[in-house]
């Protein structure tokens, strides 16, 4: 049964933000504030067959490119060439399990009337994107977000989890099977991203202090949640 208007709430951050590890304290905090509501957990990369293709791509040692940005060529222009090539079949992967997860989740969730909590969203794909594709594009940030801008469910509400990245690299050390984006320079990058993504549209982002004690964290999100939302 609808039990009100839907909304979409999305976390972002970087890589050992902590986002993730604060996910299910959000939801079960908010499930005890709001019994009527249903609450719908997503996360991107999704668990379908695009976000498994991504995962696996991301899976492995930290690089500067991804295992499959090895072109056989090895003249200069040749090489950057293929590796700008492999770098925006990176993004519409990303573009392509979006698409999927809007249609299969986000919209029909929505129209059902429930609250999405979802660990990472287009912000990250113009994020990350944006610095892989530094060297590819002019202004690749403002070219993603006009890319998704005709078809895109833009959040109600985006948690952007804000920590040191060197912290958060602190933080990753601890972690087995490191991820490709897990170099402190471009972490830094893409927190720089993050942030001027979020002064752009200050109504929607609200900024949490991800460098506070774990349960401090969850709660300053339900928090500003029930704050903003007027849940
Ligand atoms: P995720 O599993 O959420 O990483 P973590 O739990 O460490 O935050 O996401 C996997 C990686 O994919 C992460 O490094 C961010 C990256 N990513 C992009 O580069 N573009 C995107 O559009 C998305 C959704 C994620």
């Amino acid at each position: 049964m609808k039990s009100g208007i839907g909304r979409l709430i999305t976390l972002e951050g970087i890589d050992g933000s902590g986002k993730s590890t604060a996910l299910p304290h959000i939801a079960s905090r908010l499930g005890e504030e709001l019994p009527d509501r249903r609450l719908v957990l997503s996360a991107e990369p999704t668990k379908g067959p695009v976000g498994r293709i991504i995962r696996s791509n991301l899976s492995g040692t930290p690089t500067s490119g991804s295992p499959h940005e090895q072109p056989a060529c090895i003249q200069k222009a040749c090489y950057r060439q293929a590796q700008a090539a492999a770098r925006m079949n990176e993004l519409f992967l990303f573009f392509a399990d979006h698409a999927q997860h809007l249609a299969s989740t986000i919209i029909p969730a929505l129209e059902d009337g429930a609250i999405i909590l979802c660990d990472r969203y287009a912000d990250s794909t113009a994020a990350y994107q944006g610095v892989t594709l530094r060297e590819v594009l002019p202004d690749p940030v403002a070219w993603i977000q006009s890319i998704l801008l005709p078809w895109n469910r833009p959040p109600d509400m985006t948690l952007l989890f804000l920590i040191d990245p060197r912290a958060a690299m602190q933080r990753m050390q601890s972690r087995s099977g490191r991820e490709k984006f897990e170099r402190l320079e471009f972490l830094q990058s893409v927190d720089e991203n993050f942030r001027r993504m979020a002064a752009a549209e200050p109504k929607r982002f609200v900024l949490i202090d991800a460098e506070k004690e774990e349960r401090r964290v969850a709660q300053d999100a339900v928090e500003a949640i029930l704050r903003r939302l007027s849940l």
